[in-house]
């Protein structure tokens, strides 16, 4: 899957960019400056809106104690990619894997995990900071088992050559932050787009960059992708 979108570096004419498509991080923080006297709240879309998304965490399959026990870690500011998690966590336990899955900042001890998906959504053109700190913080660990990384975006709401690209490139700033992990997978999958649950700023600046890329507002997760990319990491935990 890796070897398929890495075949052609390089723009074409007319292609996205990947900086056409980054909800740049300056200009949502130049428009929260001037609201700071109104909270924080404007700055942060998952403080903003907590009463409207769930982050959904589970645990399945841990009765038999045979299993593979399995982690799926995930952060998210709108409540999506933890749907995405819990499809993942889903396939693996119904493959016979013990899977908790958990919202990042929770995950406290890896010590009885022996296979890991960690995954986030995208926010200006990486992973969440706080996933990240979590592999450099975990890197030992994450080094010796095999760990899986996944994204969702709206660069992937079109699935082409540039946009796979796009997405991969999201995974960089997390390869080489601890380049010691080799994750067996990487999923690239697209998310979701809810303006009730964003705050003032990030709301604005988002209908205006999704309007630029004819974006709509809509739920683009792509079930059977999911699954099947979690049902090949299966594979993993039976040996
Ligand atoms: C403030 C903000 C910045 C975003 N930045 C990007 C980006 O740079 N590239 C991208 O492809 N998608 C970007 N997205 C889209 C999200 O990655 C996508 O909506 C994701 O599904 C959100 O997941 P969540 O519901 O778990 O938070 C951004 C969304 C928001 C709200």
């Amino acid at each position: 899957m890796i070897a398929e979108y890495r075949t052609k570096r390089g723009e074409k004419e007319g292609e996205m960019t990947r900086r056409e498509f980054i909800v740049d991080g300056s200009i949502v923080l130049g428009g929260a400056v001037g609201l700071m006297t109104m909270g924080g709240d404007f700055i942060n879309p998952q403080k903003a809106k907590a009463a409207n998304v769930v982050f959904p965490e589970s645990t399945c399959g841990n009765e038999k104690p045979a299993r593979k026990k399995a982690l799926v870690a995930y952060s998210s500011y709108c409540g999506s990619t933890g749907g995405v998690a819990e499809a993942i966590g889903q396939s693996l336990c119904d493959c016979g894997a013990g899977v908790d899955v958990r919202l990042i900042k929770n995950v406290n001890d890896l010590s009885s995990y022996e296979f890991l998906v960690i995954g986030s959504a995208v926010r200006s053109g990486s992973w969440w900071p706080e996933a990240i700190d979590f592999v450099v913080k975990n890197r030992e660990v994450l080094s010796r088992i095999p760990v899986a990384y996944f994204l969702t975006c709206l660069a992937l709401y079109r699935n082409t050559d540039a946009t796979r690209r796009i997405a991969e490139d999201y995974m960089d700033p997390v390869l080489k932050a601890a380049p010691e992990i080799k994750p067996v997978d990487m999923g690239f999958f697209s998310g979701a787009l809810d303006y009730s649950k964003l705050g003032f700023v990030y709301r604005t600046v988002m209908k205006s960059k999704m309007k630029k890329q004819s974006i709509p507002e809509g739920d683009f997760r792509d079930w059977g992708a999911i699954r099947s990319w979690a049902g090949n990491l299966s594979s993993l935990l039976r040996t």
